[in-house]
């Protein structure tokens, strides 16, 4: 590999409308008490009618090309991981190319649900390290809020509206990347997904009438593979990396119940002040999770340059991603 990659500049966007468990106890026979012992799940936010993904992704974007520093201009190549495209196509990556004016970037849509930002973090860091390109944006974004079944409580308490994102770049030697792993598991497909809307179950009257276009997902199947994962996919990467546990400053484990990152961290033996929890405030994200945590840990003064990071998630597909790399900012 001739260069090190590593991230540039992170930015993030969150749709300003609350939604509480309470709000959700009018909607569906839950409680708040039940949310919170069973996900750690607070509230979440949701976006207004009028915004999509791609809205919110050119938000989070922006943060991110101005904390790197970088124009829209020097932009290589945009990645947007999501499973709530503005359309089935084009993709969401190609409207916020334009809406950037990235004129010089090339743009596609990157689908491994939760796991989507890891996945692309691991591709544009690999694009840089060959030399090929110079600046690559890495975007997490989703508005679940709009494939939710709310009438379903099994699944709409859990998700939440956001995005964040990465400029990915070069980086002093001995910074940046250090390992990744990419995994999927496809005999777990249905377990978390969208049944119709594709070319297996094209729209009709009774996909709609059958709920077939939101999100249906086997909780205690999503959450075993979770727990089996997680952990096992951090040690793997740290000991790619030449690294333990001990070594590392910041875990950013994906945001979907915090029983399953209360898991990891007791598998891990790693100290709970090292792992960055926000889902009480925006539950599950998806792909956003963790540029959204990156952001916040960095405005928080949490991360310094040298630090060594641990990212992790998992999802549909069911897919799962780690990256350890070391800050470069
Ligand atoms: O990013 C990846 C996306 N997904 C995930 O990571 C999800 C992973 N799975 C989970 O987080 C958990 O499995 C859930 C939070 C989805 C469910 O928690 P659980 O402890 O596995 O509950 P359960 O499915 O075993 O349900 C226990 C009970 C059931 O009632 P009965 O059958 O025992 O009478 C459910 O109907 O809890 C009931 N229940 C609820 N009650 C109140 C399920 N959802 C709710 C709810 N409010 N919202």
């Amino acid at each position: 590999m001739g260069f090190s990659a590593g991230i540039l500049g992170v930015g993030s966007y969150l749709p300003e409308k609350v939604m509480t468990n309470f709000d959700l106890e009018k909607i569906v026979d839950t409680s708040d008490e039940w949310i919170v012992e069973r996900t750690g799940i607070r509230e979440r936010r949701i976006a207004d009618p009028e915004t999509a993904t791609s809205d919110m992704s050119v938000r989070a974007a922006q943060a991110a090309l101005a904390d790197a520093g970088v124009k829209a201009e020097e932009l290589d190549l945009i990645i947007v991981a999501t499973a709530t495209p503005d359309y089935q196509f084009p993709s969401t990556a190609c409207l916020v190319q334009d809406r950037l004016g990235a004129k010089h970037a090339g743009a596609f849509d990157l689908s491994a649900g939760c796991s989507g930002f890891v996945y692309g973090l691991s591709v544009a860091s690999q694009m840089i390290a060959s030399g090929l390109y110079r600046h690559i944006l890495v975007i997490g974004a989703e508005t679940l809020s709009r494939i939710m079944d709310w009438t379903d409580r099994n699944t709409c308490v859990l998700f939440g509206d956001g995005a964040g994102a990465a400029v990915v770049g070069r980086v002093e030697d001995g910074l940046g990347l250090l390992a990744l792993e990419l995994g999927s598991d496809g005999s777990g497909a249905l377990e978390l997904y969208q049944p119709a809307g594709g070319s297996r179950r094209p729209a009709s009257r009774e996909t709609v009438e059958e709920h077939g276009h939101f999100i249906h997902m086997n909780g205690k199947e999503v959450f075993k593979f979770a727990v089996r994962t997680m952990p096992a996919s951090c040690k793997r990467v740290l000991a790619k990396a030449g690294l333990t546990v001990q070594d590392v400053d910041m875990l950013f484990p994906h945001q979907a119940n915090q029983r399953i990152i209360d898991n990891a961290v007791k598998h891990l033996k790693i100290d709970k002040e090292k792992v960055w929890v926000n889902i009480a405030k925006y539950g599950n994200t998806s792909a956003a999770c963790i540029p959204i945590c990156l952001t916040e840990a960095q405005k928080e003064g949490r991360l310094h340059k040298g630090d060594v990071i641990l990212a992790v998630a998992f999802g549909t597909g069911l897919t799962w991603a780690s990256v350890a790399l070391k800050w470069a900012k």
